[in-house]
């Protein structure tokens, strides 16, 4: 069997390794242009993608299908565990402390999965893309999806910006929150809403200036004025810094939005904002350090009710793209390579090809939805104001922190990709 999967950021590689462990051959395209990207090697080297974007947290979901991809060891080398995250007012007082080792180990049995793991963004890429490398996944740039032919009766065709074609037994669309392959195969209304919140992320240097920082993921929140500045440990020398505010909701603007502060793309000129928002010392010194500032753009894609249609299907933010917030968007893409992962497991021949999209769709599109929902509320809670005033959310969201402490709230499931593959396959045998 064959695969074009479209898009190659982080859950496109890692849908490929899936793809390769169960013997399907696919191969990576990528509407990037590497000429405008250092680090670009040529086509037949490891494709890499250059410096780019901050940190990401993975959870034990993550986690796990990362070991089933074979590269935990490979990971937790290049990364840093991160036991606690923190919530703060802007000035760093009043730190209300999530234990996020008991959350995941509320779940998982193993301990190696307990502690979420803290890696930068282009360092996870570079290790997902040297595996493909190495199993001999080839990947296509300059190679941006316009048009998806699914007839019956021959091979499915991704049609390229550049006129060529690729054909395959089916497609995986990875190409993140503003997916042509959705917009193709699935409709092109299922847009991305733009949230209002813009900012920046930059990359810090933390040891070669000195810079003491005490927690692993931390949150500075200013309710009211809608400013928000995350901190993340990456390791003792690196860390990465982020800036959001959230806008005015304005009917004159096009996209809707008018921003609350204009953010400069210049570290220095960020800390000095930062330091009229109120932040403590650290946290501006390491803006002002920060290099790598690339501006992020906060989009929310509404659910959707299909991640498959014909011999097409979504994966990662192409089909429940989420707010950041809660930190779940990458883990729950990485569910949705588990899923696929055990689902071809069951089924590795072409005849069930309809069989495992179906069952792909009806498995991932709840939990996912469920993931969304969460983000959405992590969300409200960071940047709205009650009636009652800040006061309300923040006592609202310590209720909370304290509840997922001890668990009586879930913060998150994890979707455990072979037992819900199993029941499915049990629950098909006696229908
Ligand atoms: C500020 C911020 C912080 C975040 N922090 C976390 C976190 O801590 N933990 C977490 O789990 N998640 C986090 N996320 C979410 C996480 O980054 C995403 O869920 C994840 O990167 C999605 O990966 P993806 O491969 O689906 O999409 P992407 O990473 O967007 O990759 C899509 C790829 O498709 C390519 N592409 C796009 N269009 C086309 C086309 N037409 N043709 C061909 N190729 C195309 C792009 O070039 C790109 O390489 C964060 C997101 C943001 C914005
Ligand atoms: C959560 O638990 C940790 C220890 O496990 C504790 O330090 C922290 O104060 C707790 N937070 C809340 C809000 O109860």
């Amino acid at each position: 069997m064959k695969c074009a999967i479209i898009g190659s950021g982080l859950v496109g590689a890692a849908t490929a390794l899936a793809l390769h462990q169960v013997g399907i051959t696919c191969n990576l395209y990528d509407q990037i242009d590497l000429a405008q990207h250092s680090n670009a090697d040529g086509a037949q080297v490891a494709v890499e993608f250059g410096e780019t974007g901050g940190s990401v947290l993975l959870a034990a979901n993550a986690l796990r299908v990362i070991k089933a991809l074979g590269l935990l060891d490979e990971l937790v080398a290049n990364s840093s565990p991160s036991p606690f995250a923190t919530w703060h007012n802007i000035d760093g007082s009043g730190p209300l402390k999530l234990n996020t080792i008991a959350i995941n180990a509320r779940m998982e049995k193993d301990p190696q999965l307990h502690a979420p793991l803290q890696i930068l963004r282009c360092k996870l890429h570079s290790i997902f893309m040297r595996a493909c490398h190495q199993a001999g996944i080839r990947t296509y740039t300059s190679k941006k999806l316009v048009r998806v032919d699914d007839t019956p009766g021959s091979p499915v065709v991704a049609h390229f910006a550049d006129g060529t074609t690729a054909s395959a037994d089916f497609i995986i669309g990875a190409d993140g929150i503003h997916s042509s392959t959705r917009r193709a195969v699935f409709g092109s209304e299922l847009k991305a809403q733009y949230t209002g919140v813009t900012g920046y992320i930059g990359v810090v240097d933390t040891a070669a200036h000195n810079i003491d920082v005490d927690g692993t993921c931390d949150f500075y929140l200013d309710r009211v004025k809608k400013q928000l500045v995350c901190t993340f440990k990456i390791s003792d020398q690196i860390s990465a810094i982020q800036v959001m505010t959230l806008g005015e909701p304005d009917e004159e603007e096009t996209d809707g939005w008018r921003p609350l502060s204009d953010l400069p793309k210049h570290a220095a000129r960020l800390a000095d904002v930062l330091q009229g928002w109120g932040v403590p010392k650290s946290v501006e010194q390491m803006m002002r350090h920060a290099y790598r500032i690339s501006p992020a753009t906060i989009y929310d894609l509404p659910n959707l009710k299909t991640f498959h249609q014909g011999r097409v299907a979504i994966a990662g933010d192409a089909a429940h793209g989420m707010v950041p917030n809660a930190g779940l968007g990458l883990g729950t893409g990485l569910e949705d390579v588990g899923t696929i992962l055990e689902l071809f497991r069951h089924m590795p021949n072409l005849e069930n090809l309809d069989t495992v999209l179906s069952l792909y769709s009806e498995l991932r599109v709840p939990a996912a939805t469920s993931n969304a929902q969460k983000s959405r509320e992590m969300a409200q809670q960071s940047y709205s104001v009650s009636f009652f005033g800040p006061g309300l959310n923040n006592f609202l969201l310590k209720i909370a922190v304290f509840a997922f402490n001890r668990s009586w709230l879930p913060f998150y499931e994890i979707f455990d990709c072979p037992a819900e593959v199993a029941k499915k396959m049990e629950s098909l045998k006696h229908k």
